[in-house]
């Protein structure tokens, strides 16, 4: 996640009018089959240059073809992976990293490790492949889903996060060592999604493996940060774990906070928890008075309610899909709108734009490859069934390709503007 770097000025007279919304023209089988295979390819580019360069290490360096340890050192790529390697059809390849991750990975190791990440990419990736692996024709145990190999390595993981959880407001620290629990002297200050990005997989786990500790402590963690929220129904950015003091008080729906609100969306449809839903209703209705400007959403002061960023980041752009999953179609499809001109000014979404000044911000104009947009688009596609949704996944093979692609795999792209992108041909 990131941390903020600057700030600016906000001046309302400069924000961009609305791009009207024009319904897209169908595509042909042809043409959709077409970037089905594009895709597929894409992905084995990326994946093979892994195993080829990068393996056993976490991830893969595209541009010096070799590989790091990032997150840990669980070879966290291959877990990634899995789920995806499902959705291609590639069963044979699904079983054989499932096996192999089995066979090499261990969490018993002195690595300080992220508790949000280690959660969402380890947690979440072995309890999908987990539910996956049966689909993937791999010989599953006597009562499965309910025990498994993978499922208790997902446990596993998930118990070494467990000593982040006890503080005196159940609100867990940023960082825990696998090996020996939090370190003395930790910092308390961690970012808002790194309390409330849990209850998926720690409800699953739970769920599963029927020990109520997961769920109840992501449970925890969300009711204290929801007692935390300003008058005016905000949560900030940073935040002490121990007192429940705000330390960063932007608010938005951004790096730091993003993944707080998808959780509680997803976490209740999944569990079909009004709870959490109500939760959700209750921030939007906050964000959309105090943060939403002409369907652009900027970061606001938590307590005034006074704009202290005018910026889109490409993060937020997973906004419009938790809009369309609730059922707000309209304001999901206007804000996607304005976060897919930006994706066509630039042929990709630079990190960090400028609303004001309709430009992206300097050091942060690159597009590192994120997925949010399109998720969104997915959603909307979903919703909706308006072509003009899946054009942007189109254009987002098209960019990825050309501002993206290196000899081993992708790597963050350098967005294209005025004649660069005429001359690419992706406008
Ligand atoms: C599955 O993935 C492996 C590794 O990339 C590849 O060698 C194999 O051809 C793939 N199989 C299919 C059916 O795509
Ligand atoms: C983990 O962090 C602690 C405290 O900052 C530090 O003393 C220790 O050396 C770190 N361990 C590793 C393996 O990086
Ligand atoms: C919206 O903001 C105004 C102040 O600008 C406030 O008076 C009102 O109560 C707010 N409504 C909601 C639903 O937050």
């Amino acid at each position: 996640m990131l941390t903020f770097l600057f700030s600016a000025i906000f001046c309302a007279a400069y924000l961009s009018p609305i791009i009207s919304h024009v319904k897209g023209r169908d595509f042909t089988e042809q043409e959709m089959s077409h970037y089905r295979d594009r895709v597929k390819s894409m992905f084995y580019h990326a994946y093979n240059s892994y195993l080829d360069n990068a393996y056993p290490y976490d991830e893969l360096r595209p541009l010096t073809c070799d590989g790091q340890d990032t997150w840990g050192s669980f070879s966290l790529t291959l877990i990634d992976a899995l789920d995806t390697l499902l959705i291609l059809g590639n069963h044979t390849e699904f079983q054989r990293v499932a096996t192999l991750l089995q066979d090499t990975v261990d969490f018993d190791i002195d690595v300080n490790a992220s508790v949000f990440e280690t959660n969402i990419r380890v947690v979440g990736g072995l309890l999908s492949a987990h539910l996956l692996s049966k689909r993937a024709g791999m010989k599953v145990e006597e009562g499965w889903p309910c025990s498994g190999p993978l499922l208790r390595m997902a446990e596993d993981a998930a118990r070494k996060l467990l000593p982040a959880f006890q503080t005196p407001t159940g609100m867990p620290y940023g960082t825990v060592n696998l090996l020996r629990g939090v370190n003395p002297g930790e910092t308390p200050v961690t970012c808002t999604a790194g309390v409330g990005t849990f209850i998926l997989e720690f409800s699953t786990l739970s769920r599963l493996t029927g020990d109520p500790v997961f769920e109840n402590v992501a449970r925890k963690a969300l009711r204290a940060l929801w007692r935390t929220r300003s008058d005016i129904g905000l949560v900030g950015n940073h935040i002490d774990v121990i007192t429940s003091k705000w330390v960063a008080q932007d608010a938005g729906i951004g790096a730091g906070v993003d993944s707080y609100f998808e959780y509680l969306v997803k976490g209740a449809i999944m569990l079909q928890d009004e709870k959490l839903l109500t939760m959700f209703y209750e921030f939007d209705k906050s964000i959309k008075n105090y943060t939403k400007f002409d369907d652009w959403y900027l970061w606001v002061q938590m307590h005034k309610g006074t704009v202290s960023m005018p910026v889109f980041q490409s993060l937020e752009a997973f906004w419009p899909g938790m809009q369309s999953l609730i059922g707000d179609i309209s304001s999901a499809t206007k804000s996607f709108h304005n976060y897919y001109s930006v994706w066509r000014q630039f042929g990709g979404l630079p990190e960090f734009y400028s609303i004001p000044q309709g430009y992206t911000v300097d050091k942060r104009e690159g597009y590192p490859l994120r997925p949010e947009l399109i998720e969104s688009a997915m959603y909307l596609y979903k919703a909706t069934g308006d072509p003009s949704f899946i054009q942007l996944g189109r254009d987002a093979v098209e960019s990825i390709d050309r501002i993206s692609r290196v000899n081993c795999g992708f790597a963050t792209g350098i967005c294209l503007v005025g004649e660069e992108l005429r001359t690419t041909g992706l406008l």
